[in-house]
């Protein structure tokens, strides 16, 4: 049985196996939550994005796709990196969303990760409402983990009190 929570907090303190990064598709950082892990994890981070860029995705990574890297000087041992949702670039299908959930899930049964943290991916610069992100994360991470699931812990770390809120709603 895979254990669900809600924390507030700073993803890039999370001492779990993996946790998921809130990007874009160029992989070459950003803002948010994306700027905060690249900071923590230090330039490797970026190197090991740009060998992405030049082998598996030219195109840069799309919308609702996952992809793992090393963590780094995180504390975690492994970034999964996914491309949430831009409702300012037209991009309002829940099945978006819904995919970086599970993608990124997958990811992490085939890195061997037993624990992960998500961020609210979308909910910050790409204008997805807290509550709307928090329903869809629950009911995917839900709805994609099996019983006997090598996931045994999914975290969601929320950077206000509000989002933590709106997921502890979901999760109730
Ligand atoms: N730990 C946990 N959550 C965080 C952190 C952090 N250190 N920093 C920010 N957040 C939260 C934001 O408050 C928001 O609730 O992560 C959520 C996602 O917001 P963004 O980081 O803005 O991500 P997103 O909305 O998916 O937009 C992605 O923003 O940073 C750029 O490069 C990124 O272009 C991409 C876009």
């Amino acid at each position: 049985m895979t254990v669900l929570e809600a924390v507030r907090g700073d993803i890039t303190t999370q001492p779990l196996d993996a946790i998921v990064n809130a990007a874009n598709s160029s992989l070459l950082g950003g803002g948010g939550v994306d700027g905060a892990i690249h900071r923590a994890a230090g330039p490797r981070l970026l190197a090991a994005c740009r060998d992405l860029r030049r082998t598996a995705y030219p195109q840069g990574l799309p919308t609702g796709a996952a992809v793992a890297t090393p963590g780094f000087d995180l504390p975690a041992r492994w970034v999964i990196h996914t491309v949430g949702p831009n409702r300012y670039a037209g991009q309002t299908d829940p099945a978006l969303l819904a995919s970086c959930f599970r993608e990124s899930l997958r990811v992490a049964r085939e890195i061997g990760a037993r624990t992960v943290a998500f961020p609210a991916v979308s909910a910050g610069v790409y204008g997805w409402g807290g509550a709307q992100v928090a329903e869809i994360a629950v009911a995917t991470v839900r709805a994609e983990t099996a019983d006997d699931d090598p996931v045994k812990l999914v975290r969601f770390v929320l950077f206000t009190d509000a989002l933590r809120e709106h997921f502890e709603r979901s999760l109730a």
